[in-house]
């Protein structure tokens, strides 16, 4: 039978995550599955329980469980908190909100600080609140790193300084989920408790794995406390991960992927990783100027090496945009999410992506702009080339 829809060439995944997978890493997640407690697994098991370490910039042990990123976010709270404590959250938009509304559903206290979407979450507020919370009532601060329903960036260093200045014991919960692998991150110099993050983003892996780096101060926490939880628990995983080995079947096709996107990162070099998707970021936000469009992220010190999302103009709807963007050239653009919606399309640029690939996906938004009748000026291609161009001359003068 003929598929009269098949579209030549490959699609244009330029969502936030999942990104495209390697053709490297297919291949390796395509290995025949082996017996999950023999000796070849051992070698696998202790190969990427190391390398991840890696990535996180860690010495603490890092949980892989077979669940999407939420996984990891529940996972975390029910192995520190205990019924009734108090976490202290900011509002940096869609997925800071779906965390929050978890942790109200576990039975925590959770306190928002309120924000516009439209930047990171702010230390000083942080460090104002704990400051007044005199009977050390907040157990956890929880904050998204890369909010990627928006494009902005939390200064995760500074969240840390802002709890030690307030003298203040609380944990510090990080989701990474669309940062880690992408934007600069170190989990041990930075003093985070508990990081997460997914398979699918800057680790170039299919969905389906998630990650969470634990200090030592939230294995402690969470011997002595929890919410009830089983599958989740976190002491479970460690004995025998300590071997290499799983405490029930692990997803051995995806760690077979892990292991080569581990390989690949540290073939790159994980600066030349961060500089790379920084190009990419910036190339992508002169286009968005050069259309006459805006950044949603309002502030240039928090704007995201992920993600740009895009405002539109009054009375055009970004979801308009992004179907003529798939029908006409094949490529997926982000939506916009919730209180967003329709309002701005997110242009994903992290994971295995290159500068002929930003340039692909940019002129694809280019001319789906002039399809969907949405005002702008042309040039916005030009405008990411000249930078790119620049670029790649300094590279080369830098020898
Ligand atoms: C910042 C952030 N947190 C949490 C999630 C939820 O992760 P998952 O969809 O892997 O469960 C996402 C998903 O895109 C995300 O971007």
């Amino acid at each position: 039978m003929t598929n009269k829809h098949r579209v030549a060439g490959r699609h244009f995944l330029q969502i936030p995550g999942p990104t495209p997978v390697p053709d490297r890493v297919l291949r390796a997640i395509s290995y025949p599955t082996i017996d999950h407690r023999g000796p070849e697994f051992e070698r696998l098991g202790r190969n990427v329980l190391a390398g991840i370490k890696s990535i996180f910039k860690t010495a603490s042990p890092v949980i892989v469980y077979p669940a999407s990123g939420t996984g990891a976010w529940e996972a975390a709270l029910v192995n520190v908190l205990s019924p009734g404590d108090k976490v202290l959250m900011f509002e940096t938009g869609h997925f800071a909100f779906l965390w929050r509304n978890m942790a109200q559903k576990l039975g925590l206290e959770v306190e928002l600080i309120a924000s516009d979407w439209r930047r990171g979450a702010d230390p000083s507020a942080i460090e104002t609140r704990l400051r007044s919370d005199k009977g050390q009532a907040i157990k956890a601060v929880c904050i998204v790193h890369n909010e990627t329903s928006t494009g902005c960036v939390s200064p995760v260093a500074e969240m840390r300084k802002a709890i030690d200045a307030a003298k203040h014991p609380a944990l510090l919960l990080v989701d990474t989920i669309s940062s880690l692998a992408s934007i600069d991150y170190r989990h041990d110099d930075w003093g985070v408790d508990v990081t997460i993050a997914g398979s699918q983003k800057g680790l170039m892996l299919p969905p389906g794995l998630s990650f969470t780096a634990v200090s030592e101060k939230a294995l402690k926490a969470a011997e002595q406390g929890g919410l009830p939880h089983l599958y989740f628990d976190w002491r479970e995983m460690l004995r025998p991960n300590a071997e290499g080995f799983f405490p029930y079947t692990p997803s051995t096709n995806l760690l077979y992927g892990l292991e080569e996107a581990i390989e690949m990162l540290h073939e790159e070099g994980l600066d030349n990783v961060f500089a790379r998707h920084d190009r990419h970021a910036e190339a992508t936000r002169r286009a968005v100027r050069a259309w006459g469009l805006e950044v949603w992220c309002a502030e240039p010190a928090h704007f995201s090496s992920s993600l740009t999302a895009v405002l539109m103009p009054e009375g055009h709807s970004a979801d308009r945009l992004r179907e003529a963007a798939l029908a006409h050239f094949d490529i997926s653009l982000g939506t916009g999410l919730t209180k967003l919606a329709g309002k701005v399309f997110r242009i994903g640029h992290l994971g295995d992506t290159n500068d002929l690939t930003i340039l692909g996906a940019l002129a694809g938004v280019e001319m789906a702009l002039g399809l969907a009748e949405v005002p702008h000026r042309p040039g916005g291609v030009q405008a990411a080339m000249a930078y790119l161009r620049e670029a790649a001359h300094d590279k080369a003068a830098a020898g």
